[in-house]
């Protein structure tokens, strides 16, 4: 089977995504992190290259093989990310696709030194994280806009709240608190909302998933421009 890359759903589109965890630095040993293994994020940007996208993928530290043919653009703190994201959707961007699981705060400041221990009890100064998703979905030049939302409770009511708040296109919202699917599995199950609509997909393996998300970002994309 030859790909035709011409042909693909996102055939001559520039995708940028996020994947992975962000890392917000306490003291040089230390860090505040998410779990987040990247599978999903990588999982759509070989899925998008397939589809014949231009790809970006800004990520925090994964373990994983950068997908073939696709940029990578390593990052470790939300700031950072923030940064990258912005100076790629800068270079030109059809889709954003957040996927990453950025860090909310970060240690209001980060030691030089390691820090010793001593008292019995202690508490961290945080300062809230910029949001780069709803910093892209801001823009005036804003790409179509994919947010993930991964919740435990009132999964579509919390993921259909954020898609209104950060003004995005369509958002993936995922129920972590199933077993066995989500963080650090090859298996997930979504569902899918756009205003006006939604779709279930999966349970599959995150590979199958990235593909129905690539050809459903193709066709309401053709439906919006
Ligand atoms: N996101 C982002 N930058 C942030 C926080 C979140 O780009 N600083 C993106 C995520 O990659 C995801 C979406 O926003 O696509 C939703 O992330 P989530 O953590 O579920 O939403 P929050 O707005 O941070 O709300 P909360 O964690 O309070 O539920
Ligand atoms: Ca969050």
């Amino acid at each position: 089977l030859i790909l035709d890359e011409r042909r693909g759903p996102l055939s001559g589109k520039r995708v940028v995504i996020t994947a992975g965890p962000t890392r917000e630095p306490l003291d040089p040993v230390r860090y505040i992190s998410n779990h987040s293994s990247g599978k999903m994020g990588y999982a759509l940007a070989g899925a998008a290259r397939a589809a014949g996208a231009t790809v970006t993928l800004v990520s925090g530290p994964v373990t994983l093989a950068p997908p073939l043919g696709v940029d990578v653009r390593p990052v470790m703190t939300a700031q950072d990310m923030l940064t990258e994201s912005m100076a790629a959707v800068d270079e030109g961007c059809d889709v954003f696709i957040a996927t990453a699981a950025v860090a909310d705060y970060r240690p209001e400041t980060c030691a030089g030194d390691k820090i010793k221990k001593s008292t019995e009890a202690m508490s961290l100064a945080l300062v809230r994280n910029p949001d780069t998703l709803a910093t892209v979905a801001g823009r005036a030049d804003a790409p179509f806009t994919v947010g993930f939302a991964a919740e435990t409770t009132d999964v579509a009511r919390y993921a259909t709240d954020k898609m209104a708040r950060k003004k995005l296109d369509m958002i993936v919202a995922n129920d972590v608190s199933a077993p066995g699917l989500g963080f650090n599995s090859d298996n997930n199950a979504v569902t899918v909302f756009w205003p006006g609509g939604q779709e279930q997909i999966g349970p599959d393996s995150k590979q199958t998933i990235a593909t129905r998300l690539v050809a459903l970002i193709g066709e309401h994309l053709e439906a919006t421009s």
